[in-house]
């Protein structure tokens, strides 16, 4: 299928989108004491570097009562500047545009962390957090705006191009929409013009700081999916009204409550692509502004059959696109079958929030890792053996090849590949690269799967129909072996470090993650085999 809609650029206020891939906000755990990182910066440059055409960050805090998990920007304090700026100069060497998204999280919190009462619009207990937060008076009310504007204002002088208000799953400005949350009977509550007089007043005190220079998108929940919550009728008239005030650029779009009903928000791979493509497909026919689809699009085709068929104006991919931050480039150059995809496991991503651990990929060992500095081709290459021919042993070849080191790859069955074939045959795994990797790289996974009959090309060799052990003990190799349950042994010095190493802290660390002990194990082996040296 050729592209026709996706590499059209697209106008959003002031602000062109160089095509219509939009990295859509996600949170990370980058931050530390409540700035923005380096990891943040190298993070989106990625991806900026990797073709998207719009990148949105994570939320930024608006006020200190909002702080429901350790590693949030705490965009209300005047020091997160310079790691703005750092994020945004990084994005911009790229030409491409960033908006941060800004947000009080309302009622899904607690006061753990901010030691201050919690605000919402009525006090109704979070089903996550289940504490009873306080009905905000006006003139809380008041401050909550003030802390939107004065947010907005360190994101223009930190050279984001725009910004985004999270009215969507996890938000004060969603509380007071939903009649789920909002039990008021003043100016703020009842008919749905009460419910969005909040939003309506961000949206005013916002563009009133940031002009006519920055764009301002709004993400808007189209269905709660919890019992009295908002649906889609109810949205589309919210979408109304912000179009109405003519100071919003586009609409951005989500599903779902993040502490009632997250598992529609990032869907597994049970949950068809798309799937939560008649949100935007009802905005656009009822407003003009350019409107976003957000949900599970794994693949370009997929995003660009959403814009053929009208669903939307931009496609939001956030998982693709952690998975494979080359996601968009690889697919403009023709090399689609080449993109690392997203499994919709959501273990190293959305487990790891949960965790209160930075995000990662189980797909991708350099997600969460775009900082730190690439291991440099080795000054001494060695001879290196890896026993096990699964995705752990076949990652650690692949890490140990490029860096210089001479390797084979032992396996004693038949084929390689490990649990990989057996993942693949699991209902809405349908292609094997949905398990795998990409099969363009020629050093990687599935090409070296295809050689399944003897060498697997220039880089490392694969021995298939060993006995394990008396092959390990027989060969002649300088360092390390690893074997696909995650377990390594060796005689050399290193080796043994390494195995200490794996029992001790980071094996933990590395046992402790959620999911699939098979991918979970390469990314170990990535981690494993950049201390050869
Ligand atoms: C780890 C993670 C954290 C997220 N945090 C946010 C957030 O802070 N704000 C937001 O609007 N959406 C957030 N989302 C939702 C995404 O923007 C997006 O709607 C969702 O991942 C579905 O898109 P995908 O299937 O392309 O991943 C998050 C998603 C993930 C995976
Ligand atoms: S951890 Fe799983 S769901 Fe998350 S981006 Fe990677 S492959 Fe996708």
């Amino acid at each position: 299928m050729a592209y026709r809609y996706l590499w059209t650029p697209l106008q959003l206020g002031p602000v062109t989108a160089r095509n219509r891939i939009v990295f859509s906000a996600h949170l990370t755990n980058y931050a530390r004491d409540g700035k923005p990182t380096a990891q943040h910066a190298a993070y989106y440059a990625a991806r900026a570097a990797g073709g998207a055409g719009l990148i949105i960050t994570e939320e930024h805090s608006t006020h200190p009562t909002d702080w429901p998990y350790e590693k949030l920007i705490h965009g209300f304090h005047r020091d997160v500047i310079p790691g703005y700026r750092a994020i945004t100069e990084a994005v911009h060497r790229h030409r491409v545009p960033i908006f941060a998204q800004i947000n009080h999280n309302g009622g899904q919190a607690s006061s753990m962390y901010s030691r201050l009462p919690v605000w919402a619009p009525s006090a109704v207990a979070d089903p996550l957090f289940r504490e009873v937060p306080k009905a905000v008076t006006h003139a809380e009310i008041d401050e909550i705006i003030a802390g939107y504007a004065l947010v907005a204002e360190h994101c223009a002088e930190g050279g984001f191009d725009g910004i985004e208000l999270q009215c969507s799953h996890s938000s004060i400005v969603r509380g007071f929409l939903s009649q789920a949350t909002n039990q008021r009977t003043d100016q703020y509550g009842g008919s749905i013009e009460n419910r969005a007089r909040l939003l309506t007043e961000i949206v005013a005190a916002v563009r009133k700081v940031i002009g006519n220079r920055l764009a301002l998108g709004v993400r808007l929940c189209g269905d709660e999916l919890i019992e009295g919550g908002t649906t889609i009728d109810d949205a589309v008239r919210v979408a109304q009204i912000a179009e109405a005030t003519g100071q919003v650029d586009y609409i951005n779009t989500s599903i779902g409550v993040a502490t009632a009903s997250l598992f529609m928000i990032e869907a597994s791979m049970h949950i068809p692509p798309g799937y939560a493509l008649f949100i935007p497909s009802a905005f656009r026919k009822a407003v003009d502004l350019p409107v976003v689809g957000v949900g599970r699009f794994k693949d370009p085709l997929q995003a660009e059959r959403a814009l053929a068929e009208g669903h939307c104006d931009l496609v939001g991919v956030v998982r693709g696109q952690i998975a494979d931050p080359d996601f968009a480039a690889k697919a403009r150059a023709g090399a689609t079958d080449d993109i690392r995809l997203c499994l919709s496991c959501n273990q190293e991503c959305v487990g790891r929030m949960g965790l209160n651990r930075w995000l990662g990929c189980i797909e991708n060992p350099r997600t969460g890792r775009e900082a730190e500095p690439r291991v440099a081709i080795s000054a001494k290459p060695k001879r290196v053996l890896v026993v096990g021919a699964g995705p752990a042993g076949l990652q650690a070849a692949i890490a140990a090849a490029r860096i210089g080191h001479q390797v084979t790859v032992g396996e004693k069955e038949a084929q390689a590949g490990g649990q990989v074939g057996l993942g693949a045959k699991a209902e809405q795994r349908l292609r094997p690269a949905d398990v795998g990797y990409e099969a363009g790289d020629a050093a990687a996974f599935f090409a070296v799967i295809k050689a399944v009959d003897g060498s697997a090309g220039d880089e490392f060799h694969l021995v298939y129909q060993i006995v394990e052990i008396g092959f390990y003990a027989a060969a002649d190799v300088d360092d390390l072996a690893v074997d696909i349950h995650g377990r390594c042994r060796r005689d050399s010095d290193k080796g043994r470090r390494i195995e200490r190493s794996h029992r001790s802290g980071n094996h933990k660390e590395f046992r402790s993650r959620l999911g699939n002990p098979v991918t979970r194990n390469a990314a170990w082996s990535w981690w494993l085999v950049t201390s050869i040296r």
